[in-house]
């Protein structure tokens, strides 16, 4: 694996060993060796072009944790603006003995694409393409899920929002799917579903309490407004009353439904704030699982 851009280019069994690897660091971790050292001596650039809070930190602690050196690359500052391509940049980072590049974008196939443009010995790592892939939320959600549901085959999960516009919906059906999860459900008003059949083998309805009946799992995603052209962005308390998870909602699920955001979270617009702090809440399990996850990803990619 030199470079993660996509879950497509991982079957199952390289999947559930990044799986693994991410609970050996999380192990390591509470039992009080939270720093490693295999990547020792190596350099990775965060090049965030779009907004990132858990993402971008994690993986600067992620890289840090196992003895790599970081540099943050200004990206929205850096001379892509002067009309230098990316491809340059990359080149020209490469030529300052760069080990690995995690890059965000807005547009759909840029990790790709300096995937196959970058010199030898830089590992690319999507942290989140447009509305294409975002393969480490995918990874992470599925390492919160199995952590709790060690099979995950039997589940009922349910993602409900912005279906169309969410590289965390394709990235989480995704990861499930290579799970063999079965029952995989889609809600979000009309709007904001997918085109038919972008992901088969998944429901998809826009009736939430029906999404949500008996599921083992919810997983919540936010409105993409910079994704819209305004048409489809729905009325906000509007879509809280039909969309929002509140507690009442929730009762049509399993007593014990994990709920799930990748975040940032819209309090009182996706989910309800006592919900997204109550005790089915896994958002802040996410997020810690997510320095581990990266952890794997970082030490896979870059030949350890
Ligand atoms: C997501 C993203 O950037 O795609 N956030 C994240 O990585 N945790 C989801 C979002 O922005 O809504």
């Amino acid at each position: 694996m030199p470079h993660l851009t996509t879950l497509a280019q991982l079957d199952r069994t390289a999947l559930e060993s990044l799986l693994d690897r991410a609970d050996a660091m999380r192990d390591a971790s509470d039992q009080g060796h939270g720093k490693l050292d295999l990547l020792a001596g190596r350099t990775i650039a965060n090049a965030f072009f779009e907004p990132s809070t858990r993402t971008r930190v994690s993986f600067e602690l992620g890289a840090r944790r196992l003895g790599a050196d970081v540099v943050n690359f200004d990206a929205p500052n850096s001379s892509t603006n002067k009309g230098e391509s990316l491809i340059d940049t990359v080149h020209t980072l490469a030529a300052m003995q760069l080990d690995g590049l995690v890059v965000r974008h807005a547009d759909n196939g840029t990790a790709d694409m300096l995937a196959q443009h970058a010199p030898a010995g830089v590992a690319i790592i999507n942290a989140g393409d447009g509305t294409h892939a975002h393969p480490t939320q995918g990874l992470l959600d599925a390492l919160t899920i199995r952590q709790r549901h060690p099979d995950a085959s039997a589940l009922t999960v349910t993602i409900c929002g912005d279906i169309r516009h969410s590289r965390v919906a394709a990235a989480d059906i995704r990861a499930l799917q290579r799970l063999d999860v079965n029952d995989l459900r889609l809600c979000g008003p009309a709007a904001l579903l997918p085109e038919a059949d972008t992901f088969p083998g998944c429901a998809v309805t826009d009736d939430f309490d029906q999404a949500l009946a008996d599921a083992d799992v919810i997983i919540m995603l936010r409105m993409q407004t910079e994704r819209m052209n305004g048409t489809e962005l729905p009325d906000s308390a509007e879509y809280f009353r039909h969309y929002g998870l509140t507690r009442e909602r929730l009762a049509h699920a399993k007593p014990d439904c994990m709920v799930m955001h990748p975040g940032p979270i819209n309090r009182g617009i996706e989910i309800a704030a006592d919900v997204a702090d109550g005790p089915q809440s896994c958002i802040l399990e996410q997020v810690r699982n997510g320095v581990f996850l990266r952890m794997a990803v970082l030490a896979t990619a870059m030949g350890h």
